[in-house]
């Protein structure tokens, strides 16, 4: 049941829909297929049957018909080899007639801002253009994205444009992950890359031009991002500065950078037919799943591709088992369906796949967050299918609760969505919810992150740039002022600035790490507690940002096993976290060893990676790499000192309530100390998924807050009263 109704899919059982499903579809299939002889139309019967009807809604502006252009203009040049393909390609993509006007702009001006329809090549073109006409003599244009599945893809696709190996002339840098060389020339990097660069080059000396791209993503890295390259502009006349959109809103980039002339890239776009449900959708997984069966068995094979636009990582991966049931019992019936997920987290290897040709007579679906909304272009797609939702960090200033929160679109991204069908011809859009929906109820425009995040992490950066003055930073768009002063609040708790805001020895070392503030300060209080060799294990496995443990269907009671021998003793999840890489390192890093106890290899792997740089930044901060497994409380304690704002005492029934803003919580039903509830814990994070759960959560000794933040805890926060009253409080449950 508690796996059931969590819909984004933070829930421990991503099959849990599928079996549902499973229930249904046999049903059916038995029922329809019973018979060998029945026409084709009625084997899809199964689909009509759970048919969506939609109405078709009127174009919308954003996706109306600019310039219509025959097809015959795309399917030109089919080349001998792959590379001359490629350069082929390259001279049919909308930026390619504007080359030469652009290239003279760049030079007549500091500053452009650059506006093109996504998939125009603004990415993957422009960098190889100004590398053309000489720029790369004087410094690496460095090009930025806010994903970092984008600056590999397209790192990866300008490389073999260029017919070069990847990480030499052209490489890419996201965190954890440095594709460079010394021969590195044009550099795809995600925004925080770079803003991290700054920390160590405040001039940004070794780059001759910054394209600070898919500006309208406004990412907090993003805005943070303009303020310093605006101000470095200054002092740099020899700094090129594109900023580059796929919005037509440049003029507000404009405005923010002294009015820079704004460089337009014509683009080419079919018509669009955009469908709305007549009702809305109780299950946009299960609606968008049956849409694309709808789609792929109605329409011709070879007729065009999928995108379906889905939340998160989980989410797909439901979508996918389903899908792949679904089409799996109908075998040589229909056209072949090929799946191809797309998040932020899918192996390397793996991305790759969303971009092959889809072969003749088969058809080709994507499942994919919002990155494909406008960081990758997918070639061949004509339908696109939109629930309507995206996954959306929000921050409660107030409480200094931050959740991921499934949660309405806006209509420009709605709009943008729709636009990647109408990119290689007339295209089709179903929109999972109602036309009332669309008009009434969703936002113009999605708010940028900098007014609905946590800033403690920004700040920090700030801070060690030298930057004091916050609150006249140049913001386009300026925080909160209570979000600001929370983030201040915050580290002067974490002791990485004094009272009079500027950064400690403790909050100077912090900033050396690519990571939260509350996970590096657990990292530098690990010095103290002689345990820094298992924190940074732990802080590595922290930072994988995909599941360790996998569960498939055929062996989830074994699966289940293995997951809780590294709960033994009910260690809380930290430490089973740390067994779990531990026992993994004893294995001599065994692939072997992952299968047998149900890890994702890949994980750990990059836990490997993630932790062998958090080994060479302790070195940098001068902390000694001291290992001490067998004291828990020492590691404990650690953890306590980067985390103590997230502390919660049990209250009854499991529910527990969060020390200081309080809020009622829940322990994630993943962990570990899910059943045995302690007392007191501290945990990672906050999810809100049906409730709000502690992922990551171990148990804490209350005493151990008013000994590692007396600045923050007063004995009466946590005097153990729950203690006393217990008895009774439970007396008296058991009698409702
Ligand atoms: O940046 P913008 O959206 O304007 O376009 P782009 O990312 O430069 O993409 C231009 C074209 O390159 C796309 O239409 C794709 O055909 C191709 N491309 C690709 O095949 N693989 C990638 N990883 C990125 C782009
Ligand atoms: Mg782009």
């Amino acid at each position: 049941e508690r796996y059931r109704d969590s819909k984004d899919g933070d829930k421990m059982n991503p099959f849990a829909e599928q079996e549902a499903w499973e229930d249904h579809q046999i049903g059916k299939a038995t029922l329809k297929y019973g018979s060998k002889n029945k026409k084709q139309a009625d084997d899809y019967n199964f689909v009509f049957e759970d048919q969506i009807e939609f109405i078709q809604g009127q174009v919308m502006g954003g996706v109306n018909v600019d310039d219509e252009v025959n097809e015959e203009e795309y399917e030109k040049s089919i080349a001998k080899s792959a590379h001359e393909k490629l350069l082929a390609d390259r001279k049919t993509l909308p930026v390619y007639p504007y080359r030469e006007s652009l290239l003279k702009a760049v030079e007549d001006h500091q500053v452009l801002v650059i506006v093109g329809e996504t998939g125009s090549g603004k990415t993957t073109q422009i960098p190889q253009y100004l590398h053309e006409a000489g720029y790369t003599k004087r410094g690496m244009i460095g090009c930025t994205q806010p994903r970092r599945v984008a600056a590999m893809s397209v790192a990866a696709r300008v490389s073999q444009e260029m017919n070069v190996k990847l990480g030499h002339e052209v490489g890419y840098s996201i965190r954890f992950e440095d594709c460079t060389s010394d021969k590195t020339v044009l550099k795809y990097m995600t925004d925080g890359m770079l803003l991290r660069e700054f920390l160590g080059e405040p001039d940004l000396q070794s780059y001759s031009v910054v394209m600070v791209d898919e500006a309208h993503e406004r990412t907090l890295s993003t805005d943070i991002l303009f303020g310093l390259v605006k101000d470095i502009a200054r002092f740099r006349p020899d700094l090129k500065l594109l900023i580059s959109s796929a919005t037509l809103d440049a003029e507000k980039f404009s405005d923010y950078f002294d009015s820079a002339p704004i460089f337009k890239i014509p683009g080419r776009r079919f018509p669009v037919e955009i469908n709305y449900t007549k009702a809305p959708e109780a299950d946009y997984l299960d609606a968008a799943i049956v849409t694309a069966l709808q789609i792929h068995v109605t329409q011709p094979p070879g007729d065009g591709d999928i995108l379906v636009f889905l939340t998160g990582q989980e989410e797909i991966e439901t979508a996918e088992e389903i899908l792949k049931h679904r089409t799996r019992g109908l075998g040589s019936k229909i056209a072949e369906l090929i799946i191809c997920p797309i998040y932020a987290n899918l192996p390397t290897e793996l991305q790759a796949k969303i971009f092959e040709p889809t072969p003749e007579g088969a058809r080709k679906v994507v499942l994919a967050t919002n990155i494909a909304e406008t960081s990758l272009t997918i070639d061949g797609i004509k339908y696109v299918i939109d629930p309507g939702f995206v996954k959306m960090k929000s921050y409660n200033p107030r409480t200094g609760m931050e959740s991921l929160l499934i949660t309405p679109i806006s209509k420009a991204s709605a709009n943008q969505r729709a636009g990647r069908s109408g990119r290689t011809g007339p295209g089709k859009c179903f929109r999972l919810y109602t036309a009332y929906n669309y008009f009434n109820d969703l936002d113009d425009n999605t708010v940028p992150e900098i007014q609905r995040t946590n800033l403690a992490n920004v700040v920090l950066s700030l801070k060690s740039l030298g930057i004091h003055d916050l609150l006249n930073f140049d913001f386009m768009d300026p925080p909160p002022a209570e979000a600001l002063l929370k983030a201040l609040e915050l580290l002067f708790a974490l002791s990485a600035l004094n009272k009079h805001g500027e950064l400690t020895k403790v909050g100077r070392k912090m900033a050396e790490f690519p990571l939260d503030p509350m996970l590096s300060k657990m990292i530098v209080a690990s010095d103290k507690y002689k345990c820094s060799d298992e924190i940074i294990s732990i802080a590595a496995m922290l930072s994988i940002g995909s599941s360790i443990f996998y569960r498939p269907k055929d062996k989830q009671v074994h699966a289940d096993n293995a997951r809780l021998n590294f709960h033994m003793g009910n260690v809380g999840d930290h430490i089973a976290l740390l067994k779990v890489y531990s026992s993994w390192k004893e294995t001599n890093f065994s692939t072997q060893w992952c299968y047998e106890n149900y890890i994702q290899v890949r994980s750990m792997k990059r836990a490997r990676d993630i932790r062998d740089q958090l080994e060479g930044l302790l070195e940098r901060v001068e902390i000694e790499l001291v290992s001490n497994p067998g004291d828990l409380e020492a590691i404990k304690k650690s953890i306590t000192s980067g985390y103590f704002p997230h502390s919660a005492k049990m209250q009854k029934n499991g529910s527990y309530r969060t020390v200081k803003h309080p809020q009622t919580v829940y322990i994630h039903p993943s962990s570990g100390l899910a059943q045995v509830l302690p007392r007191w814990v501290v945990y990672h994070e906050l999810v809100l998924t049906t409730k709000e759960y502690m992922r990551q959560v171990s148990e804490l000794k209350p005493e151990w807050l008013v000994e590692i933040a007396p600045h923050y805890y007063q004995l009466k926060d946590v005097e153990d009263l729950a203690s006393k009253k217990m008895p009774r409080g439970e007396g008296r449950a058991s009698k409702d």
